[in-house]
């Protein structure tokens, strides 16, 4: 079959690229959609099983740091766009193994920009090179009230967003000296189905789930600006399409919250609909050490977006929040075969024998 396009989701496998292949997938039936991942302990198929069949959709295991590979794949499937989200994620595995960090997220993101470069023909005209990014390479704010703009100027913290941030510096550096069409974004903390948990809303609605004590970093207060994940879905997809070149754009919910506060609804909101009496696990909540190099508060002023191209938010966050842990209470299955690690062995196998 011929397609209109064919796009390239890396990441695909991992928390928001599911949702992103998702939503491609089923909204653009004339688009194919070539999803790459390495599957990494943060890849699980299981999310996908939905789509999986569909015949705009196919799969490829591979590292985006094996640039003959990616060669490959750029030529075998035709690829006239690239949307990015392969990447290490998570900030304190970043402080135990920064060396897999900058290989992936630096050295992974250069293979793809040159494969895009050898592979895609000037002036570039049905092309486009997507990175998706993060606000933690801005840095951090104090408790003021300013946001991080389009303008803001690099300042990671972590070896996390030193690595997002040396990507980012590749992919412009691409558009300045190659005139590769690039775009990249840079998005606040994301919350929703499908989260590794790893990661704070995840992990807390488990252990609560488990009547295990919720880890709380320093005195709870750091600030974090959470968007539910579908909405940068679709902030993915409204730029994909309309987005200017060489520009940035920065996404976010304008919904600050600090941790304890958020680790509060949670706890709440998980006993609810649970059926126990209020209060029953708030004495779960357990101050540990904290992170360090701990960024104090991120918050994104998102209105260029909202200007430019018209997005908003559509989900208030009691809304996202009440979804999410229902979700997650809801699909247990998913998150036991995710936290025995059988979804890992599963899929390894069945792509190792191909
Ligand atoms: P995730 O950890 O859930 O998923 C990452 C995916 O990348 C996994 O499927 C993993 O298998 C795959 N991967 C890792 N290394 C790979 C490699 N070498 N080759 C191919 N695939 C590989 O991450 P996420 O939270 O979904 O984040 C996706 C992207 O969005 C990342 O680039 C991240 O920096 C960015 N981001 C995340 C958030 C957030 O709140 N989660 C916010 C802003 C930006
Ligand atoms: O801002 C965007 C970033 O958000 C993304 O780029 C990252 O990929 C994503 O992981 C996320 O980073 P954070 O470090 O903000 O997310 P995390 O869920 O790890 O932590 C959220 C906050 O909660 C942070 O201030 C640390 C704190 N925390 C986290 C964990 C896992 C705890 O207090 N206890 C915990 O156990």
């Amino acid at each position: 079959m011929d397609f209109k396009r064919n796009i390239l989701i890396t990441g695909g496998a991992g928390f928001i690229g599911s949702h992103v292949v998702r939503l491609f997938v089923n909204k653009y039936p004339d688009y194919h959609i070539i999803n790459l991942d390495k599957l990494t302990y943060a890849g699980n198929l299981a999310t996908l099983v939905d789509i999986e069949n569909k015949p705009n959709y196919s799969f490829v295991k591979a590292d985006i740091c094996d640039f003959e590979t990616i060669l490959n794949i750029y030529s075998k499937y035709n690829i006239d766009a690239v949307i990015h989200l392969a990447a290490e994620s998570h900030v304190d595995r970043s402080i135990k193994d920064p060396f897999t960090f900058a290989q992936t997220n630096v050295m992974g993101t250069l293979a793809l920009l040159q494969a895009a470069k050898e592979m895609w023909k000037t002036p570039y005209t049905n092309n486009r090179f997507y990175h998706i990014s993060t606000d933690e390479v801005y840095g951090t704010l104090e408790f003021d009230g300013t946001f991080f703009t389009e303008e803001t100027s690099y300042d990671p913290h972590s070896p996390y967003s030193a690595s997002k941030a040396s990507s980012d510096h590749f992919v412009r550096a691409f558009y300045d000296t190659y005139g590769l069409p690039t775009i990249v974004t840079n998005c606040s903390n994301n919350y929703g189905p499908y989260q590794f948990p790893e990661k704070l809303i995840p992990l807390f609605i488990n252990n609560i789930r488990h009547y295990k004590p919720l880890p709380v970093y320093g005195k709870g207060e750091n600030v974090r600006d959470w968007l539910y994940v579908e909405d940068h879905a679709r902030a993915i997809d409204l730029i994909f399409h309309k987005g200017k070149i060489a520009d940035t754009y920065n996404i976010g919910g304008f919904n600050e919250w600090t941790n304890i506060d958020l680790i509060k609804v949670i706890i709440k909101t998980v006993d609810r609909l649970l059926g126990n009496p209020e209060g029953t696990s708030d004495s779960l909540i357990t101050y540990v050490t904290d992170r360090a190099g701990h960024d104090l508060r991120y918050a994104i002023d998102s209105n260029k977006l909202k200007n430019e191209l018209g997005w908003e938010p559509s989900l208030q966050f009691e809304e996202g929040i009440e979804k999410t842990v229902k979700w997650y209470l809801d699909n247990q299955s998913w998150m036991d075969n995710v936290t025995s690690g059988d979804y890992q062995e599963y899929y390894q196998k069945m792509y190792q024998d191909k």
